[in-house]
């Protein structure tokens, strides 16, 4: 079975996986999260210092806790696309120079493709055709995954992607960085009715707008300082969560009908988040598969699962590839 070597270091986590076929046999992330803390958010070339650091002892870690050698890996995975461009050439000097030493072809991974992959490691199953709703801090789409490594993008936001909207009105309501985590978890306390918020309709059915929805919490909790009155933020968050829950689900509901497709893959770091899981899952009608919690947000074994996929495929990377902070599907 083909065993993958993989390095991620698109944003904030530098993260090194092997996965054999769907089966995950070693995962280390670093997370930078501490040091971005006291900005606020990613500052880029500060991300870039922090995988140079810790690349090193991440890709030992990861040997180590696979019990594995290089004698056992067919090829070196690593995150090409997109992302921050000096997270990325870390992540790609690190991959570029193991294939050349230990003489192993490299496979450039899309980062999308990868939280699309992520999907696998809980459902070995899993074949397309099918649906999948990227949802993360840079990405918002509907994706038809028409084949391994064949998309078909049908909506996308307008704007603000989901994650990023969550920081940003994490960070009105006080609940510090990243934003996700810390709503879905304040959400489950409040009242999801307690105040009517715009679900941002745009006239592409499939794409979200979430700009109006994050300006409007925004002023809601501006009103309330004016005018010295307490406001619930778990009702607040509550109210947030509904609301970008019931926008993502109407789309996936419109698209599942559109494609004729049974299953929805629900991929990016927002799929950790538990009213989406709760929305989705229980609907009866169609299957929703979502990765294993530990990787939905960044990690290698996505992209090391993507690998296998398309070194199947005899997909292979020169290695000369470069690095690019933008690129579609
Ligand atoms: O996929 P990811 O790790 O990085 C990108 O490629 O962007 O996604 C990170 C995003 C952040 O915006 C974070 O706030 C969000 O995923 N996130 C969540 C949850 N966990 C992480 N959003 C909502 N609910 C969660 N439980
Ligand atoms: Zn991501």
């Amino acid at each position: 079975m083909t065993t993958i070597f993989a390095i991620e270091t698109s944003c904030d986590e530098s993260a090194a996986a092997i996965v054999r076929g769907r089966t995950v046999v070693a995962s280390i992330i670093a997370s930078q999260i501490d040091v971005h803390r006291l900005t606020g958010g990613v500052v880029p070339e500060v991300a870039s210092r922090e995988h140079l650091q810790a690349l090193g002892g991440v890709i030992a870690a990861c040997f180590a806790e696979g019990g594995l050698g290089w004698t056992d890996i067919d090829a070196v995975a690593f995150t090409c696309a997109p992302g921050l461009v000096g997270s990325l050439l870390m992540g790609s000097m690190a991959a570029k120079t193991l294939a050349l030493v230990h003489a192993r072809p490299l496979l450039g991974i899309h980062h999308l493709e990868g939280h699309i992959y992520s999907a696998f490691l809980s459902d070995p199953a899993l074949e397309p055709p099918f649906l999948c709703l990227l949802v993360s801090g840079g990405h918002t789409s509907l994706v038809a995954v028409e084949d391994h490594g064949c998309y078909r993008i049908l909506g996308r936001t307008r704007d603000d992607a989901v994650g990023e909207a969550y920081d940003k009105v994490a960070r009105v309501l006080g609940l510090g960085y990243p934003g996700g985590p810390a709503i879905d978890k304040l959400a489950q306390q409040g009242d999801p009715r307690a105040f009517a918020l715009p679900g941002g309709r745009v006239e592409s059915p499939f794409d979200t707008s979430f700009s109006g929805l994050k300006t409007a919490v925004l002023r809601l909790a501006e009103k309330h300082r004016l005018q010295s009155l307490p406001i619930d933020r778990a009702d607040l968050a509550a109210s947030f969560q509904r609301t970008v829950v019931e926008a993502l689900a109407e789309r996936v509901e419109l698209a599942l009908a559109y494609t004729g497709y049974d299953t929805v893959v629900v991929a990016g770091g927002v799929s950790a988040n538990r009213g989406l899981r709760e929305r989705l899952g229980q609907a009866g009608s169609y299957r929703a598969v979502f990765p294993p919690m530990r990787f939905c947000t960044d990690n290698a074994a996505m992209i090391a699962c993507a690998g296998v996929a398309r070194f199947a495929r005899g997909f292979r990377s020169s290695l000369d590839l470069p690095v690019q902070s933008r690129l579609s599907l």
